[in-house]
């Protein structure tokens, strides 16, 4: 059975091949909706799409065996890669999801859409760089 090690939880589990990562997370007590930078975990973890693919909150980056993880949907690519307009941000569009995946175009995913195939390891609310280089480009 595959195991998935949560780094910064330092926590692993044994899931079945096949599992949902966002599930068997929190299953394990994981947050893996952790906000911008830590900021909005606590309303993250419930204000969120619940596993449909919508919201992106559920980034996380997987750093090792993204072999094992199930191949990127359309949904899923589509979250990344179009920003959904929004009414709460300025101009309309929520940047946020898209602008996590810049740079991280070969370990960044949205756990919730992850098929858990064999070992990974996970970091959860990976840090958006937001002043760095890549934000705005
Ligand atoms: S829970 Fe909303 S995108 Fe994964």
């Amino acid at each position: 059975m595959p195991i998935i090690k949560f780094i910064k939880e330092q926590k692993e589990i044994e899931v079945p091949e096949g599992a949902n990562l966002r599930k068997e997370a929190i299953k394990a007590g994981v947050n893996v909706h952790q906000g911008i930078n830590g900021f909005g975990a606590g309303l993250n973890k419930f204000a969120n799409c619940h596993g449909f693919g919508q919201c992106g909150t559920c980034r996380v980056k997987i750093t090792k065996g993204m072999e094992n993880a199930s191949r990127m949907g359309m949904v899923e690519k589509l979250r990344f890669k179009v920003p959904i307009p929004t009414p709460v941000t300025p101009g309309g569009v929520d940047p946020l999801p898209c602008l996590a995946y810049v740079g991280n175009e070969e370990t960044m995913r949205l756990a919730c859409q992850v098929k858990v195939m064999g070992d990974i390891e996970v970091e959860t609310g990976p840090e958006l760089d937001l002043f760095g280089e890549n934000f705005f480009s």
